[in-house]
């Protein structure tokens, strides 16, 4: 008989069962764009990944940041405050802290609180569920293994559980890792009237908005953030002569009309590699720019325009007086 004190039921989506994982692996390698999940799939790079954030993330090293969050978190407790029934679903939920904290804002003996802690990462969403449950043991905490770019379907899971339930979505950090043209549509899709939909993003500072993102590089360009990219190469058994980490500032022509742009990270290979994985031939040659990994820095007027092309409309806002880091409350038009 099973002692279920020490076991933690997970649900996985197909997405990311392991034929699935394997595919979208081999196709990184060979259409030489790691899709940015593989960078948060193993124990070793989720905890390289929780290192990196603690030492550069804002919203672990910035007073001004930290109260951003807090002051939307009271807002939303505001609004739920009737709610019989809350679920909060945290996508690409990390290291979980953000959410736990909007927990403990909603929190109410009176309320049925459920959380979802929702991630690529295994490791992440159990780390993400333990906290939740060590603050607050009372509440339901069913952590869910996904891959958001391929489970148009979840919707349909999520409303199968939910009734009468405030759905809650929290989506933070997330929105500068995904094309928006990729993303969104599952996102709004994700979303019904009557919804919250809470987001952050890592803002350029300032009025000038290249000088902002030039600005905020060396929360990238340096020698955490490599040894957690380079993870997913060394793993494959790529050489670290075989090339190096090149980070630069590019524009973006997805949204047409708008002046976006991303801090982007490849590995230029310096000596042509020829391998095999798993029967596939892999060529990479002398000069190839292989994407490792972008991050969009917008301003809150970008958002808007990009969010309202997916009939998301920014109800409220709260950005930190460094305009690092902006907390975003968004329902469905
Ligand atoms: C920048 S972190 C943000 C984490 C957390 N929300 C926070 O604000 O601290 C991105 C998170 O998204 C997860 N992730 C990346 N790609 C994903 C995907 N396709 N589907 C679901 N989660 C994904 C990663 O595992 C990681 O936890």
């Amino acid at each position: 008989m099973i002692d279920l004190n020490r076991f933690d039921q997970v649900y996985v989506h197909q997405s990311q069962f392991p034929e699935k994982v394997y595919q979208d692996y081999l196709e990184s390698f060979q259409t030489k764009k790691i899709n940015h999940k593989f960078h948060y799939d193993s124990v070793k790079q989720s905890q390289k990944w929780l290192k990196l954030h603690q030492a550069y993330s804002p919203a672990k090293n910035s007073d001004a940041v930290v109260l951003t969050y807090s002051q939307c978190f009271q807002k939303v407790s505001t609004i739920a405050a009737n709610d019989l029934s809350i679920e909060v679903i945290g996508l690409g939920c990390g290291g979980g802290d953000k959410d736990r904290e909007l927990l403990s804002f909603l929190e109410n003996k009176s309320k049925a609180l459920t959380y979802y802690p929702l991630d690529v990462s295994l490791s992440l969403a159990l780390i993400s569920a333990h906290k939740a449950k060590r603050l607050l043991p009372e509440i339901a905490v069913w952590p869910v293994v996904c891959d958001l770019l391929s489970a148009d379907d979840l919707i349909s899971n999520f409303s199968a559980n939910q009734g009468e339930s405030h759905k809650i979505i929290t989506f933070f950090g997330m929105i500068p890792n995904f094309l928006p043209t990729e993303i969104l549509p599952i996102l709004s899709n994700f979303l019904t009237a009557g919804d919250t939909l809470l987001m952050s993003a890592n803002l350029a500072p300032g009025k000038d908005y290249l000088g902002g993102i030039e600005q905020v590089l060396p929360q990238y360009d340096n020698e955490l953030t490599r040894d957690w990219l380079m993870t997913i190469l060394l793993d494959a058994g790529i050489n670290p002569a075989d090339g190096e980490i090149k980070f630069e500032i590019q524009g973006d022509s997805t949204i047409s009309g708008l002046d976006l742009k991303r801090i982007n990270a490849s590995f230029q290979v310096r000596k042509s590699i020829h391998w095999t994985l798993d029967g596939r031939s892999v060529e990479w040659q002398e000069g190839d720019q292989v994407q490792l990994f972008f991050s969009y820095r917008y301003t809150s007027n970008r958002l808007q325009a990009v969010l309202q092309q997916y009939r998301l409309n920014i109800l409220d806002y709260w950005e930190d007086d460094n305009q690092e880091e902006g907390v975003y409350l968004i329902a469905k038009i």
